[in-house]
């Protein structure tokens, strides 16, 4: 059984750039400060494509809801759930399921404070502050069992939130425990940036956030290869087409795709059978 950290405190300091507002002022978003403006600008200089990745990204996470939801899947644990932004999973799902619920988890206290003042009156939704590297506390959390019957299935999306773990093993410890907690018949979404495609851009950036985001001793980011993320999924069944880039995962019919090789982050979705 692995012993998982303890979940540190996060301060707010709106001088120190900070993931979620980085990720915000990639996607056109208001909720971010100057010192996350300089970080986000500093980064788009060694890869100008990364607005375009989170809007990818984004669209990513749209179209599996919808797959989700059509598949009758009516719980939701977002984690890593970022700040409220155009298209949030609650108003994709909800929108098809009226009746479906969505827990939304990150570490970040100001997201989860504009995430909770957004969905006040929506009471099949909730926003939880959590941390990803322990997962027990998040699927213990008394919000989260109000809402969420783990003996039914369930979701969890894991979107863009993995390299924050930024250690193999507990990377691997926590999706396993997380796939060990959920029902048969419940699903895990993946989607991660990896390093092979442009591996020069991905060091740089790596260093550039390090402060923010590493966790490891050496205090460097350290991004995955493309195959050393299908194992993640463990013995869940891939849906199909599987692990691919994430503009290839079930596009719809008229949508607009990035050139080629654009986008270096891929995505998937694993069933628990
Ligand atoms: C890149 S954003 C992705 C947001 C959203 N999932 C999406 O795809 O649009 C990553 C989010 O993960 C959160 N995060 C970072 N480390 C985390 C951790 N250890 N536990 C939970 N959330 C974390 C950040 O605060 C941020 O909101």
């Amino acid at each position: 059984m692995p012993v998982f950290p303890p979940v540190e405190p996060v301060g707010f300091d709106p001088s120190i750039p900070n993931e979620a507002r980085v990720y915000d002022y990639w996607l056109g978003g208001k909720d971010n400060f100057a010192a996350d403006r300089d970080a986000a600008e500093a980064a788009l200089l060694i890869a100008p494509e990364l607005p375009l990745m989170c809007r990818e990204g984004r669209k990513f996470l749209r179209r599996t809801i919808r797959f989700l939801a059509a598949a009758g899947i009516r719980r939701f644990i977002d984690i890593g759930c970022g700040l409220p932004t155009q298209g949030n999973v609650h108003e994709i799902v909800q929108e098809c399921a009226p009746d479906a619920r969505v827990v939304y988890v990150d570490k970040d206290p100001v997201v989860v404070n504009h995430g909770q003042a957004l969905v006040e009156d929506n009471e099949r939704v909730v926003v939880i502050r959590g941390d990803v590297r322990d997962p027990d506390s998040i699927l213990t959390h008394p919000r989260l069992r109000e809402l969420v019957d783990l003996d039914e299935p369930v979701a969890v999306l894991l979107v863009a939130v993995l390299a924050a773990i930024n250690d193999d093993d507990l990377t691997k410890a926590v999706t396993t425990r997380l796939r060990e907690a959920i029902a048969p018949g419940s699903y895990m979404v993946i989607s991660h940036a990896i390093s092979d495609l442009r591996p020069e851009a991905t060091d740089k950036l790596a260093l550039l956030f390090a402060d923010e985001w590493a966790t490891k001793d050496d205090g460097r980011l350290r991004l995955p290869t493309e195959a050393e993320i299908l194992p993640l999924f463990g013995d869940l069944e891939m849906v199909e087409p599987g692990l691919v880039r994430v503009p290839e995962w079930r596009p719809e019919p008229d949508e607009l795709r990035p050139p080629k090789d654009t986008v270096w982050a891929v995505g998937g979705v694993g069933r628990k059978r």
